[in-house]
């Protein structure tokens, strides 16, 4: 994949995180993810990729646009063939409420690289660098304490888990503080939970949990650029959602994903925008005067490098982002 790539699905990002900053707090989590979709297909349009979405708002009659199999690239575009993984909004709940950690989402690799996750819960395993390689999502949780705590230098008591908040947990969450580790519970959110496991500069050591399967790929990708590693496991419902699996080609829908399961070879771009503050970037910012800022990640797999891009944006040139 071109490296220009990079640089344009973060304009993408951008658009998606402020059409949907405008539905901040005002208890309409639909709306908020419409106005994300919309924004990120009309950007797509602009860019010269001939993309495919394996990851996106569901199937085609579920889902007006960003549609799983829908093409994307400017219509003359020649460049390359890949995959797309998107959530326009990540956390719309969180948008609806105006808390913290709401993202805009892109994941591309080459065409036929990142895993098609069916719409269903997954079991996942996040962590940096320096553990990486060094954990199974089938260990038991006080031995994946003993070696993080190991790997990154640290006392048991000062090793941070995050996991979210949900009933599911509740062991999980009990094992981690009789372990005598920290937990740090969120709301919402999970993509960026799991890529702040696998900064040094949060603090944060392992990301543990069921969450969405869609968000663990896109998860992935972000993990292949920074050096971390992650595993996951989906966890079908029912003898409907395993039949599902199957039908997308996974033979053993509970089998153990390792990360090159999740995005294959080398070569992934993650893009993020922070509509609300989060761990990982800050959140859409109206500053006064038409201007209003954005906080934004780009990395690529293949170099590792990791790109914040902080943009001001006058919204008078940009009339399709005016509130009305
Ligand atoms: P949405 O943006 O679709 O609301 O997802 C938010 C999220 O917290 C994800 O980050 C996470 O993977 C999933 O929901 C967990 O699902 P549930 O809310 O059912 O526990």
């Amino acid at each position: 994949m071109e490296r220009e790539l990079a640089l344009e699905i973060v304009r993408v990002t951008e658009m998606a995180a402020l059409a949907s900053s405008h539905w901040m707090g005002r208890g309409k989590k639909n709306e908020a993810d419409g106005a994300a979709t919309s924004a990120m297909r009309a950007m797509f349009d602009t860019i010269n990729m001939r993309g495919t979405v394996v990851i996106g708002e569901g199937e085609l009659d579920e889902a007006p646009m960003l549609y799983i199999g829908e093409k994307l690239g400017s219509p003359e575009a020649d460049g390359p063939e890949v995959d797309v993984a998107v959530d326009p909004l990540e956390g719309t709940t969180i948008v609806a409420k105006g808390h913290n950690n709401a993202m805009s989402v892109i994941a591309i690799g080459d065409r036929g690289t990142l895993l098609h996750a069916p719409d269903m819960y997954m079991m996942k395993m996040a962590v940096g660098k320096r553990a990486a390689g060094k954990i199974n999502l089938f260990d038991p949780v006080d031995k994946m304490i003993e070696v993080v705590a190991e790997a990154n230098n640290k006392r048991i008591q000062d090793v941070t888990v995050i996991i979210q908040e949900r009933d599911r947990h509740e062991e999980i969450i009990a094992t981690i503080r009789e372990k005598g580790a920290r937990v740090k519970l969120f709301g919402d959110g999970d993509v960026g939970a799991a890529i702040a496991a696998c900064l040094p500069h949060t603090g944060i050591d392992l990301f543990l949990g069921i969450g969405g399967a869609p968000e663990g790929v896109i998860s992935a990708a972000a993990i292949k650029c920074l050096g971390g590693d992650m595993q996951a496991q989906l966890k079908p419902q029912n003898d409907q959602e395993r039949e599902r699996c199957m039908k997308m080609g996974l033979t053993n829908p509970e089998q153990l994903l390792t990360l090159d399961d999740l995005v294959k070879g080398d070569d992934a771009i993650f893009a993020a925008t922070g509509v609300s503050d989060g761990e990982l970037l800050q959140g859409v910012r109206y500053l006064g005067d038409d201007m209003v800022e954005t906080h934004s990640i780009v990395m690529r797999a293949q170099t590792k490098t990791i790109r914040f891009v902080r943009a001001l944006h006058n919204v008078e040139h940009k009339p399709n982002l005016l509130w009305k």
